[in-house]
């Protein structure tokens, strides 16, 4: 299956986008889902895009990866990085191991922390950014004076991770992955920074 670029934007993939695809003024967002009866333009597996080799401009996943093992998430990647242009990102969004949501649904398979992005160094993707989000971004609630100061305090404090039991877990953690440039020298990966 191939798809008419009639527009010059650049092209966002929305993978795993369900009935919830993203909308962005700034992107050509193509939904790419298995179900049928999803928002997504392609119905097709994610680890089988149709696309040209670096022909994308970014990739957004979110509540989707937690769906598969380790080994099925190596071969996604793989498939992202195929198909992303060299320096372009993977925003990925999933639940935080400390939240009951990681849990509830029996199909999940992966559970992330911040450091669990840092394992797919191998695949030619390094972390640019990982973010705590205490409850669903963005905040909809009546209490954004608590949430929004809370959100601050967790990503300021990586340490505070590992209580986060305490607070009735972290609802989301948001990574941002750049696809490595150098492609061929990955031992010069950067870390991970938090953000502010
Ligand atoms: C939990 S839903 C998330 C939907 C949406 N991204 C959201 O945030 O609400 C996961 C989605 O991934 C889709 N999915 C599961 N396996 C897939 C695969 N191999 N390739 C593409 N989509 C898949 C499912 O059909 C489902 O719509």
């Amino acid at each position: 299956m191939s798809v008419k670029r009639d527009e010059k934007k650049p092209i966002l993939l929305d993978i795993g986008c369900g009935k919830n695809k993203q909308i962005r003024s700034d992107y050509k967002v193509i939904g790419v889902d298995i179900w049928e009866n999803s928002d997504a333009d392609i119905i097709g597996p994610a680890n089988h895009l149709p696309f040209d080799d670096s022909s994308v401009d970014a990739i957004y996943t979110r509540h989707f990866l937690e769906h598969f093992t380790y080994e099925e998430t190596i071969e996604l990647f793989n498939e992202f990085f195929r198909v992303l242009k060299p320096g372009c990102s993977v925003d990925i969004v999933v639940p935080h191991v400390s939240c009951i949501s990681a849990f509830q649904d029996p199909t999940h398979k992966a559970f992330f922390t911040k450091r669990s992005f840092f394992k797919y160094k191998h695949t030619g993707f390094y972390v640019e950014k990982v973010k705590f989000y205490w409850f669903r971004h963005p905040y909809r609630g009546w209490f954004p004076f608590i949430i929004y100061p809370m959100n601050k305090i967790l990503n300021l404090f990586n340490g505070l991770e590992r209580f986060s039991g305490l607070i009735g877990g972290i609802y989301e953690v948001h990574c941002r992955m750049i696809k490595d440039s150098s492609e061929l020298d990955l031992k010069h990966t950067p870390g991970a920074k938090l953000l502010n």
